[in-house]
């Protein structure tokens, strides 16, 4: 399977370097437009480097990596999916329901394969609260959070018209792992503010699901990175699951029980943020021609969370039923 990398900054170079020791994967090339970042991750997986989308395509490749910064991601799918290139896509699908929406068509249309890059859905701490979850708890009520130490780097982070905002950035990764835990998110409700970046880099959200949880959100570009970043609490019946950051899943079963405590820590990053699992599923879904763990539709619903928030946000904390 030969495979280009579009983007060759953070995220970029990692899918290389972890799709390049994938079985059956050949990293053709990689183009970004910095030239010198192309032709160092280039080489850093005997690829070839290349000027722009275009001569990525014009050499034949079965699938794309799309790991440019988040406003540039509508159109490069589009043109890739139209030109019968399968995409494994970074978070967000798009900055807005609008283009979301012109993704999803060519998807549709197409029927190439589409997966998009949350790589939560694969990294073992947040499967096992999944699993736990789907394994019978009703879960009642939640908390997350999730935050960056910073938004100095990459330097389009804290530019909104580059990033399509903090949370579309960032949020957006709890926010779909809310919808994959706990089922469709019905309302939000939200109140942001600018803090210490011109953006709005703090943001603090209620979510109502279909099934009845409600769930608070919190999260904010400015927290220093002293560990856990990130952190989910669900509420069952006397039960709870915890996941702290990547490294730890928490299960109280009931009171009186000692809690089962599984610790990921020791696992290789890549593994341990699911980073190899879902290049590994999205090779497998290639392959097989068959629909990925991640769809395009879950790339649109989580973008359709995030547009509701803001909406709330600009409403001063008004609830907006999602969709
Ligand atoms: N899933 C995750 O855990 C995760 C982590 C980091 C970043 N991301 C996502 O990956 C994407 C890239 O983020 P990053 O942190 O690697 O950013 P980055 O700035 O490090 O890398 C982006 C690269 O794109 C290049 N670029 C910019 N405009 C371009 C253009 N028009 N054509 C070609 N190349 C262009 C830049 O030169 C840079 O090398 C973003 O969408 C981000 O949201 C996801």
């Amino acid at each position: 399977m030969r495979v280009g990398i579009y983007g060759a900054g953070t995220i970029g170079s990692v899918h290389a370097r972890v799709l390049a020791a994938t079985p059956g994967v050949v990293i053709a090339a990689v183009a970004d437009s910095n030239e010198g970042r192309a032709r160092t991750v280039a080489a850093s997986v005997e690829a070839r480097p290349a000027a722009d989308l275009e001569a990525l395509l014009a050499l034949g490749l079965d699938a794309v990596v799309i790991a440019v910064p988040n406003v540039l991601h509508a159109d490069a799918c589009v043109t890739a999916l139209e030109r019968g290139v399968d995409v494994l896509c970074e978070k967000p699908m798009a900055t807005s329901v609008e283009d979301a929406r012109r993704v999803l068509d060519p998807v549709e249309r197409t029927g190439r394969v589409y997966q998009i890059g949350f790589n939560r859905r694969f990294a073992p701490a947040y499967a096992g609260m999944r699993d736990l979850v789907a394994g019978g708890m009703t879960v009642f009520s939640g908390a997350m959070k999730m935050n960056d130490g910073d938004m100095r780097n990459p330097p389009w982070f804290s530019n909104p018209a580059v990033s399509g905002g903090f949370i579309y950035d960032t949020g957006i990764h709890l926010l779909d792992a809310a919808r994959w835990l706990l089922g469709p998110i019905h309302t939000v409700r939200c109140l942001a503010r600018s803090s210490c970046y011109p953006d709005m880099d703090d943001a603090v959200v209620l979510l109502a699901t279909a099934s009845g949880a409600l769930v608070t959100f919190s999260t904010c570009g400015h927290a220093t990175w002293t560990p856990p970043t990130e952190r989910i609490e669900l509420f069952g019946d006397h039960a709870a699951v915890v996941t702290e950051g990547f490294d730890r899943l928490i299960h109280a079963r009931a009171i009186g029980q000692p809690a089962v405590i599984q610790d990921f820590s020791t696992l290789p990053w890549e593994e341990r943020l699911g980073y190899v699992q879902q290049d590994q599923a999205f090779v497998q879904a290639v392959t097989q021609h068959r629909t990925p763990t991640v769809t395009a539709e879950d790339g649109y619903r989580a973008v359709e969370v995030v547009a509701a928030c803001y909406r709330s946000a600009a409403n001063d904390g008004m609830p907006v039923v999602v969709g």
